[in-house]
């Protein structure tokens, strides 16, 4: 597999051409911004552990039905994916009151839910990443309606599935955000990262933060927090 030009840079990844059309190479930085790339910053290490931790959940979605965009992990910064088309919607699923939603609501944080919710966010910079909703995404031509079924229902997947594996380490999964992308192909997966990035992880016991929360929030012991849930997945 050769790599080839820089098709794009965001603000956590770079993507790669290779030599075969249908793969591209993800590399993950260390940066990280909050607030719309209002706040920047450096997490030391975040790149390496986003990546692995992201190869080792995807791979475990994959056995359980899942159908990712991972091919292979590279390096420890580096993987081969699926080339897809992004869906411009962030897929948010939520168990516990949060961020946003506890704001939004006037409610405090850690609130559990009955059942888990879900939420869309229009892709858009410019528009600083609207609310959307399911008829509206269908009205702008973002995804099919058939496409928004599949979104939710391999979303809710994906919540079941980690839910549980993260409380078997003492975590406790708040909430999370999802990509969808579509293939050359035409098929729906899942794409992006599953990372602290894109995650809210709080300790079972302490409730303690070990998520980019730390970052976005001048928490402290933003590095350790990282190098702690990648410890609690990897056991390294
Ligand atoms: P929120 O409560 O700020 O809406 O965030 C919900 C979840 O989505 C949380 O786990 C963090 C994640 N998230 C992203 O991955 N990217 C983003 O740009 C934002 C705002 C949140």
């Amino acid at each position: 597999m050769e790599k080839r030009e820089q098709l794009y840079e965001g603000k956590a990844k770079k993507v790669f051409a290779t030599d075969d059309e249908t793969l591209v190479i993800v590399s993950y930085k260390d940066d990280a911004t909050a607030f719309d790339g209002l706040k920047k910053g450096t997490i030391a290490g975040k790149g390496v552990v986003n990546n692995r931790m992201t190869n080792m959940l995807m791979q475990l979605l994959e056995k359980r039905g899942v159908p990712t965009h991972f091919v292979k992990e590279l390096s420890e910064r580096e993987t081969l994916v699926k080339k897809v088309h992004i869906v411009p919607l962030e897929v948010i699923i939520r168990n516990v009151s949060a961020g946003s939603f506890a704001k939004r609501y006037g409610v405090e944080e850690g609130i559990p839910f009955d059942e888990p919710t879900i939420e869309f966010s229009y892709k858009n910079d410019d528009l600083h990443d609207p609310l959307i909703n399911s008829y509206h995404a269908i009205a702008l031509h973002l995804a099919t309606k058939e496409e928004i079924e599949l979104i939710k229902k391999y979303a809710f997947k994906v919540n079941e599935v980690l839910k549980e594996y993260f409380l078997a380490l003492n975590v406790k999964l708040i909430d999370f955000k999802l990509e969808f992308g579509k293939t050359a192909e035409g098929d729906l997966v899942l794409a992006d990262e599953i990372s602290p990035d894109t995650c809210r992880f709080w300790d079972a016991r302490t409730g303690e933060k070990l998520d980019k929360d730390r970052f976005r929030r001048d928490l402290g012991g933003v590095e350790d927090a990282y190098k702690e849930i990648f410890h609690r997945v990897t056991g390294e």
